[in-house]
């Protein structure tokens, strides 16, 4: 078990990991900025796990107050011994209005984190990565070796972390892992911790749940005449809590691990859904009609994105096992549970 800072741990992804690794007996040190968060995500996790975290509110891009965290961690005698790093800006269409704003955070935010780590000699790290950066294939399921071309600057940014941290693995003193998510969706069973998008949601699953919650009317299905068989776009949808299981799996195998290590792996489950299998399976879990109508493309968009998760079960011992059904009746009753998120929420 280790002492393990968490870079934005109070988000989607990093609350649902929060809980599997603080019942999996590690001590965790969050930072968090809450710039798309709530403290409350965090509250939760606790009440919901029965042990307590540290927390503390500060920017990535502070290179003091990392020097601070990593020093009193030292200086209490539980020094910080692996990072997983979730912190970071995610919309694809920000990213393209607003580049330097991702470069910045994105990029600027692992530089100063790596640096403050090597200088604590604390050199292991998971990485949140991303599909993305396969941008447009002509060939599936996506493999860690199938070519990477991510044509919109957040996947460039992600690209650009994963290369910075195997540079450092040649160094031969660190052991890295870069995780490139497909499409996390759902929310922990109890309802108690979710996702809680601000403003009008970018993406398609918290959109269906708020269409069912009564905050937005109908969906718009962005294009159904893709190549695929029912020319709506297809994505390899996971769990959030097989997603966060396998940020266990993969901080323990980096422990583990005696030599220096740089691994990429696709955390997916193999089989990719189009917009409609999601919408008919939510209405099949959940008795509620999801309304929608079809329109032009959106910007960016790939017709498909599939993963090939055998690197995943080979090397990690990983193997997403919930159901489209098991994603939707969870992410309903974290939905159902608090209509407007963490807002007003305590
Ligand atoms: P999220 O926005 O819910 O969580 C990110 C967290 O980082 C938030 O709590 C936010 O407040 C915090 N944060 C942002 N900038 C910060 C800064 N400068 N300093 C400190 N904290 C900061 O997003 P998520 O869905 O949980 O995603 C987590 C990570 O996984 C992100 O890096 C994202 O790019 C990546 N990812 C997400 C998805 C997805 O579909 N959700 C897919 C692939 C990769
Ligand atoms: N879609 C709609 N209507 C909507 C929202 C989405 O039809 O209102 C469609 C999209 O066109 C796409 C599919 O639903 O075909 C999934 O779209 P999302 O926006 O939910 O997900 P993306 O695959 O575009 O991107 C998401 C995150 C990225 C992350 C990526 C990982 O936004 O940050 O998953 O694969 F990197």
């Amino acid at each position: 078990m280790a002492h393990v800072l968490i870079t934005g741990g109070a988000g989607f992804i990093g609350s649902h990991s929060c809980v599997v690794l603080l019942e999996n007996g590690h001590d965790l040190l969050v930072l968090d900025n809450f710039s798309n968060s709530s403290p409350v995500a965090l509250k939760r996790v606790q009440e919901l796990t029965g042990r307590s975290l540290e927390c503390v509110k500060g920017d990535l891009r502070d290179p003091a107050l990392l020097q601070k965290l990593f020093a009193d961690a030292k200086a209490a005698g539980a020094p910080i011994e692996a990072v997983i790093h979730f912190a970071g800006l995610k919309a694809v269409a920000e990213s393209v209005a607003d580049p330097l704003r991702y470069w910045d955070v994105n990029v600027g935010g692992s530089c100063a984190l790596l640096a403050s780590m090597d200088a604590h000699d604390c050199r292991t790290l998971v990485f949140s990565s991303t599909s993305t950066v396969y941008g447009e294939s002509e060939t599936f399921p996506l493999t860690e070796t199938t070519p990477t071309n991510p044509i919109h600057p957040y996947a460039q940014t992600k690209r650009a972390v994963e290369q910075m941290l195997t540079a450092l693995a040649q160094t031969g003193t660190w052991r890295v892992a870069s995780l490139r998510y497909f499409n996390p969706v759902g929310a922990h069973p109890s309802g108690r911790i979710g996702e809680d998008p601000l403003g009008i949601p970018n993406n398609l699953f918290p959109f269906i749940t708020q269409i069912a919650a009564g905050r937005m009317d109908k969906l718009r299905v962005f294009g159904n005449e893709y190549p695929t068989p029912d020319g709506t776009g297809i994505r390899d949808y996971l769990h959030v809590m097989d997603l966060a299981e396998a940020h266990a799996a993969a901080i323990n195998h980096l422990l583990q691990s005696d030599a220096p290590l740089s691994l990429t792996v696709n955390l997916g489950t193999g089989k990719g859904l189009s917009v409609l299998d999601v919408v008919h399976g939510f209405e099949k879990a959940t008795g509620i009609t999801i309304p929608y109508e079809v329109v032009k493309r959106r910007p960016g968009d790939v017709p498909k994105l599939e993963a090939c998760p055998k690197k995943a079960a080979n090397v990690l011992g990983w193997r997403a096992k919930r159901s489209l059904a098991d994603m939707c009746r969870d992410g309903w009753a974290w939905q159902s549970a608090n209509p407007h998120g963490y807002r007003k929420a305590s």
